[in-house]
C-alpha cells in the first residue's frame, strides 16, 4: 500500500491526535450513528479508524470490530493506548480495500467517520461500488464528511456533501437519514453533513 501525502500527515500527528479524541463529551457527539448499531453479535468495519475511539465505542456494546486503517503510526497508537481484544487492527485503504476483498469480509454495520476528504473527488464513486459489497442485507452504513478549511498539517480535498450523497446513491445504497451539523470543537468555517445509508 502506498503512503500518499494525507496519510503520511497521519503518520506523523498520531500522538496528538489519540490525545485530542479523548474528550469526554466524545460518546455524546458519536450517538448520531451510535443508535444504527445492530445487536451486539455482529462483525463491524470502522474504516480509517484513526486511533480507534470510534472503534472502541462499538466494541464496549459488544461487537467485534474490525479496525482498518492506512497509517501505521495511527495504527500503533491505537493498539498501544487502549488494546481491546474485541478490536482487530489491519492495514488497508480505501478505495479498493484489497485486504478485506482477499479476506471475503461483509459486515453488519460500517463506519466511514471523517475519511473521504483525504480521497480525490473523482474517487468518491468507486468508495461506494467498492463498500456496497462489503455491507450485509440489513446493514447500515453510517458516513460523518467533513467540509471547510483542513487543519495546518492535514492536507484535504474539496469533496463535496452532494457528490458524496450521488456516489452513494449511483452505487445502490439508499440514504435514511441525512443530517447538516455545526463543529463541536467550535472551528470556524468547519460542518459536518451525518449519514446513514441501507441497501
Ligand atoms: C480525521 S481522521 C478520522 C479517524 C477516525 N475515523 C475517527 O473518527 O477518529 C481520518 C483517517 O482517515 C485515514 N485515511 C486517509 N486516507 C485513507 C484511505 N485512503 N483509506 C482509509 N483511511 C484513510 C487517515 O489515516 C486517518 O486515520
Amino acid at each position: 500500500m502506498g503512503t500518499p501525502l494525507q496519510i503520511e500527515a497521519y503518520d506523523r500527528q498520531a500522538q496528538t491526535y489519540a490525545h485530542r479524541m479523548g474528550r469526554l463529551t466524545y460518546e455524546a457527539e458519536n450517538q448520531w450513528w451510535l443508535d444504527h448499531l445492530p445487536g451486539p453479535t455482529g462483525l463491524v468495519l470502522d474504516l480509517g479508524a484513526g486511533t480507534g475511539e470510534p472503534a472502541r465505542l462499538m466494541a464496549r456494546r459488544g461487537h467485534r470490530v474490525l479496525a482498518v486503517e492506512p497509517s501505521d503510526a495511527m495504527r500503533r497508537m491505537g493498539q498501544k493506548t487502549a488494546p481491546d481484544e474485541r478490536v482487530t487492527w489491519l492495514g488497508d485503504a480505501l478505495p479498493n480495500l484489497p485486504e478485506l476483498y482477499r479476506r471475503g469480509v461483509t459486515a453488519d454495520f460500517i463506519l466511514i467517520n471523517s475519511v473521504l476528504i483525504h480521497l480525490r473527488p473523482a474517487i468518491i464513486p468507486m468508495v461506494f461500488k467498492r463498500l456496497r459489497p462489503l455491507l450485509k442485507a440489513h446493514g447500515r452504513l453510517a458516513l460523518l464528511h467533513r467540509q471547510g478549511p483542513a487543519p495546518l498539517g492535514r492536507p484535504m480535498y474539496p469533496v463535496s456533501v452532494d457528490h458524496v450523497l450521488n456516489s452513494a446513491l449511483a452505487a445502490g445504497l439508499v440514504c435514511l437519514d441525512d443530517k447538516r451539523v455545526g463543529d463541536t470543537l467550535g472551528r470556524p468555517g468547519v460542518s459536518f453533513a451525518q449519514m446513514i445509508f441501507g441497501k
